[in-house]
């Protein structure tokens, strides 16, 4: 099992090396989105992940700048869209604009497409952009193993992420054997359920329970203890301290595997199949 102490970090196959939670920052935009994400910084996040798609780049540079901590202390994470598979170094510099950065930690391809077929081309982009030093680290999210093979084997360059969709309704165990099989460290986006959570049912209550803990709680340390980071949002700074506070209690491994026992094959949220849903 991976180290879970408070101040343990995952180290990608690269060397780069992130925190066990990361905040997510869909939907914060504007004012408001700056102020929540400078919140969530406070509360001790250090790792933000956002996308040219969110459309909150510029706000999440505003926060990160007026939180007074030092660059290198926050992981930054953007992705490219579908519209940008050709052009994801000029992409990236552009997200670095927004961002007021002139690095990105981590950057991803956001889906790959296929319908389109060029998230090879978006790959081999983004190799070039971390050579050029524009990323630490580069990653893909909602590939299926079939399609991190054929960028690895196109490219020759194995993603040091993939950053898909996991939560009791999706446990998706397989896919996270075969990203750990490549080395490639799995990051799980909706980590809560979203609109969907699974709070009430009795695998999550009873721990909760157990434990003095919310449910988030536990469907957020049952990620870190299958070795996945998870990328919760929220706009609420008591929810944003509750998601980190995740170091004080433990699951059994049977409330781990009775959580991830939820699982439904139709238990996606919004039915995003990457071979099949695609966004531009
Ligand atoms: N790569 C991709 O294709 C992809 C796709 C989707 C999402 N993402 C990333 O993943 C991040 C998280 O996903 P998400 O925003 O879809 O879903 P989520 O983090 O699973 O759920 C967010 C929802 O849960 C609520 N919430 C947060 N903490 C809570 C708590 N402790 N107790 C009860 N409710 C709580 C939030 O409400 P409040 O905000 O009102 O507190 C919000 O409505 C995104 O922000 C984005 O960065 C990536």
């Amino acid at each position: 099992m991976v180290d879970l102490s408070p101040t343990a970090r995952h180290t990608l196959h690269d060397g780069t090396t992130l925190p066990l939670v990361g905040f997510g920052t869909y939907e914060l935009t504007g004012a408001e989105g700056v102020t929540a994400v400078r919140h969530a910084l406070d509360a001790g996040y250090r790792l933000l992940d956002t996308a040219v798609s969110y459309r909150n780049e510029t706000e999440v540079g505003r926060a990160v700048a007026a939180s007074g901590l030092d660059r290198e202390e926050v992981a930054l994470v953007t992705k490219v869209p579908g519209r940008r598979h050709r052009s994801a170094v000029e992409c990236v510099e552009e997200s670095l604009r927004r961002l007021g950065t002139d690095h990105l930690d981590l950057v991803l391809v956001h889906w790959p497409n296929p319908s389109q077929g060029e998230y090879e081309y978006a790959w081999d982009g983004l190799v070039q952009a971390r050579e050029r030093g524009l990323t630490r680290s580069i990653g893909v999210s909602n590939f299926h193993p079939h399609h991190l093979d054929r960028v690895i084997r196109s490219v020759g360059v194995t993603p040091a992420v993939n950053q898909v969709e996991v939560h009791p309704s999706f446990s998706q165990a397989g896919l996270l054997a075969e990203n750990a099989r490549r080395g490639i460290l799995t990051q799980a986006w909706s980590p809560l359920g979203k609109r969907q959570p699974r709070y009430t049912d009795t695998a999550v209550a009873a721990p909760a329970e157990r434990l003095g803990v919310t449910p988030a709680q536990v469907v957020l340390r049952w990620h870190l203890q299958r070795g996945v980071l998870p990328l919760p949002k929220s706009a609420t700074p008591e929810r944003q301290r509750e998601n980190l506070d995740l170091f004080g209690f433990s699951l059994s491994d049977d409330e781990v595997a009775a959580i991830t026992d939820l699982t439904r094959p139709d238990g996606r949220l919004f039915g995003g199949d990457p071979d099949h849903h695609e966004e531009h």
